[in-house]
């Protein structure tokens, strides 16, 4: 996602934001621009595409100033070109904004700075931020107070960096939401979005708690909460090499992606579910009822985790739709002549929108006159190129091979759909609301649960990390998460896994069980619960050792179980989206155990661009 720089001090500042823009490549960008102060006037240059574009543009100027910020953007509102590149200004060129996130009100917000004469420039929901302060600032109050006027009117998840040419020497960043640190120089400070940029300048790092501001100038920080009250808080001494400030600390990438769910599925759906309306609105994907209407049949079209993804939408789609909708692997739907036309809506689903298979199976149903749509979270990938319409999972860059928050912003990326087609279709909008609300607090859940039960998964895993093979069981729509539970352990530990419908367990894997093999089950509250919890005791009986994924206080289930990993209540749909994390960090706590290599597992790559 965005990566943000600032700085104030002494140095020559145009070096010191490429270097750091640079360090924070990792996060995944698609176009980049700085901001520097010279006097009261500031130049803001921007380019397209890689970090080499801008250095290209800057190589053929004389920019010069000790004060400044940089940007590397990853679009959300508007398209990744030069003009919606980071940062942006007011109408007077002096209030300048970066930004990480999205603003959800920007629309009304925009047209009513629009309606006071503001000329907005670009597409985003970042620039609505510079024009407010600028309003506040007409009636002459200070940039401090103009800026803390608007972070009162803006709602959504930011980091926000804010300097004024009428300013010089103060930089303003705002969190709530996505991270922001402040670097402590010498006669100099840093903002960013992470440690990786400042290192080269300091240790003594402050973190930004949500709702917090900081006002920073070279000699001083002045930090304050929500309600403009001072808080004091010591900087941390940070002692992590390059590599480990990528990771954010995290051993693996892995361990760091599965903690960052919560901020990914929010991104996912903020800016795009509006409760008070009960509206879904997708920016890149626009369907009438009548075009939706025309549909007769849905076919979802994968590989890999991104297939278990499609077959949790299938469930949720087909109870929207009431239509009837296939789940093909990429590699079998472009072989199998399947029945596609106009009236065939076909979905792919890529986390790099490049797997060759997929990108082939949807190939061939354009070709057949099919609507094609593409749920993908790389911007300007293959998949999104050739689709009509696209639902961008905001997961920011995935660089675990073993896919997991790409797979729960996939879920939630479903779930949407699922309310749009709902919509579509006419049905009740309190339904809706009462959805989104459940939508809305799942990344409060996906804390908790990390919260709650990754040091006793540790445990678990360390308990059946010498096991040969183990069996995950789910139903209905924790089925497809059986699959992904038993898919994440063979990719990363190596150990043979299977993933079954728990009702078909008698017919076959029932022949495997004996008191060596694990069986993770997932027997949440679903209309079939009794069911599971019934094959759950058909293993019991032939001494299984089951380990099972259930609601929190489910007291049946410690009675059955010989381990438990409770997980907060949700409603149905949204169960898959809790249920897998547990097997993520179960599969990364066994094989770290087991000493194989989590982030580059052997054989297996991220991206597989060959058939
Ligand atoms: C590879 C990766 C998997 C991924 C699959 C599909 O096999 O190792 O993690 O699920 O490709 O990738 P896609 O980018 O299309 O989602």
């Amino acid at each position: 996602m965005c990566g943000i720089i600032g700085y104030v001090g002494t140095r020559d500042v145009v070096p010191v934001l490429i270097g750091g823009l640079k360090k924070l490549e990792y996060r995944g960008y698609d176009s980049a621009g700085i901001a520097v102060v010279n006097g009261e006037g500031v130049e803001v240059v921007r380019a397209e595409g890689k970090l080499s574009n801008l250095e290209s543009k800057l190589g053929e100027m004389e920019l010069e100033g000790t004060f400044g910020m940089g940007h590397t953007r990853w679009a959300t509102h508007g398209k990744p070109n030069e003009n919606n590149a980071h940062p942006h200004r007011d109408c007077t060129g002096r209030v300048v904004v970066i930004h990480n996130g999205i603003i959800e009100n920007f629309l009304p917000l925009k047209q009513k700075l629009q309606a006071a004469g503001h000329q907005f420039k670009t597409e985003t929901d970042t620039e609505v931020v510079a024009h407010l302060i600028e309003e506040t600032m007409k009636s002459g109050a200070r940039f401090v107070d103009a800026v803390r006027s608007a972070l009162k009117q803006i709602e959504g998840h930011y980091a926000l960096v804010i300097i004024n040419g009428k300013d010089p020497g103060t930089i303003i960043a705002a969190k709530h939401g996505p991270p922001l640190v402040i670097g402590i120089g010498e006669n100099e400070n840093l903002v960013a979005s992470d440690v990786a940029p400042l290192l080269a300048y300091t240790r003594n790092i402050i973190y930004l708690e949500d709702g917090e501001y900081a006002v920073v100038d070279q000699k001083r920080v002045q930090l304050f909460d929500e309600h403009d009250n001072a808080v004091r808080r010591e900087p941390k001494k940070i002692l992590w090499d390059a590599v480990m400030a990528e990771k954010e600390g995290y051993r693996h990438y892995m361990l760091k992606e599965i903690h960052e769910q919560p901020r990914a599925v929010r991104d996912t759906f903020t800016g795009r579910m509006f409760e008070e309306s009960g509206d879904i609105y997708f920016n890149e994907l626009e369907l009438t009822p009548a075009q939706w209407s025309k549909f007769r049949r849905v076919h979802i079209v994968a590989c890999g985790t991104s297939w278990h993804a499609a077959l949790v939408g299938k469930f949720l789609l087909e109870e929207a739709a009431r239509i009837p909708i296939e789940v093909d692997y990429g590699s079998e739907y472009r072989y199998r002549n399947p029945i596609v036309d106009e009236e065939t809506l076909v979905i792919g689903v890529t986390q790099s929108g490049e797997t060759a298979d997929t990108i082939a199976g949807m190939q061939e149903a354009k070709a057949k006159g099919a609507q094609l749509i593409a749920i993908c979270n790389v911007i300007g990938s293959a998949a999104t190129r050739m689709s009509q319409g696209v639902i961008y999972t905001n997961a920011g860059p995935e660089i675990g091979v073993a896919s997991t928050k790409a797979f729960t912003t996939q879920l939630t990326a479903f779930y949407l759909l699922s309310l749009y087609v709902r919509q579509l279709r006419g049905e009740p909008v309190d339904d809706r609301r009462y959805a989104m609300h459940e939508m809305r607090v799942i990344p409060h859940k996906i804390e908790h649960l990390l919260k709650t039960q990754e040091k006793h998964i540790e445990r678990l895993a360390h308990k059946y990390s010498t096991a040969q093979d183990f069996l995950f069981l789910g139903r209905g729509v924790n089925y497809p998460i059986a699959l992904e539970g038993a898919l994440k352990l063979k990719e990363i530990s190596y150990i043979h896994a299977e993933g079954y419908p728990a009702g078909e367990m008698k017919h076959g894997p029932i022949a495997l069980i004996d008191e060596n093999l694990p069986i993770v089950a997932i027997a949440t509250h679903t209309p079939v619960y009794d069911k599971v919890v019934s094959n759950l005791q058909e293993a019991k009986a032939r001494d299984g050792k089951l380990i099972v994924i259930c609601d929190e206080g489910d007291q049946a289930i410690r009675n059955l179980a010989d381990d438990v990993i409770e997980i907060p209540w949700t409603v149905e749909p949204l169960q898959p989206i809790l249920s897998v994390v547990p097997t993520q960090l179960l599969a990364y706590y066994i094989a770290l155990r087991r000493g194989a290599d989590i982030d580059q597992p052997r054989n297996l790559a991220k991206s597989v661009t060959v058939e």
